[in-house]
């Protein structure tokens, strides 16, 4: 079985998704850092020395050849994987469970203003611009995130409670 996990960033894809492959017993893998493996560079390093386009390219590649190479696993993916070059078309045809991660944005504003240094595309919004910022930017993504065949609220849920609400959808 294949479980895709989609959101924007700072959504909690990776941990939930360990932790839920962990329960499930099942293979794990991130984009992010199979692309990171793949590339031998750091996805902050591959936006500034080869630009966003470059990346994208290369996320679309990855996600096709993951979701092709693994019958059984759990992937998270990137916060702007779904809504670039056809790839939620890509993972709703390819997966059993696509699952959207939602948050609010002052839930994420709260978040991502504590881990922005990895993540490229907020690295340099100031904390006082990020409500605005990803106000627009999750206004614009939603589409896509909201195609998932599934969509958990994870406003206020700690993350067992996540992956126990996704394990209750699998039954
Ligand atoms: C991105 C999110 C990041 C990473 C890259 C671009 C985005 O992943 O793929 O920095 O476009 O939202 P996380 O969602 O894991 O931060």
């Amino acid at each position: 079985m294949k479980i895709v996990l989609v959101g924007y960033m700072a959504s909690g894809k990776t941990s939930v998704g360990k932790l839920l492959a962990k329960e499930l017993e099942h293979k794990f893998i991130d984009l992010d850092e199979y692309i990171e493996v793949q590339q031998e560079q750091s996805i902050k390093t591959i936006f500034s020395e080869k630009g966003e386009i470059y990346f994208r390219k290369v996320e679309h590649k990855m996600l096709k050849k993951v979701l092709d190479e693994n019958d059984s696993m759990i992937l998270s993916t990137g916060g702007g994987t779904p809504c670039y070059a056809g790839n939620m078309d890509v993972i709703l045809k390819n997966s059993e469970h696509s699952i959207y991660l939602q948050l609010t944005v002052p839930e994420l504003v709260e978040r991502i203003r504590r881990e922005k240094e990895q993540r490229p595309l907020v690295q340099k919004i100031a904390d006082e611009e990020l409500p605005e910022f990803i106000g627009k930017h999750l206004f614009e993504r939603r589409q896509f995130y909201s195609q998932a065949m599934h969509i958990i609220d994870c406003n206020d849920k700690p993350l067992e409670a996540v992956v126990s609400a996704i394990k209750e959808l699998l039954v």
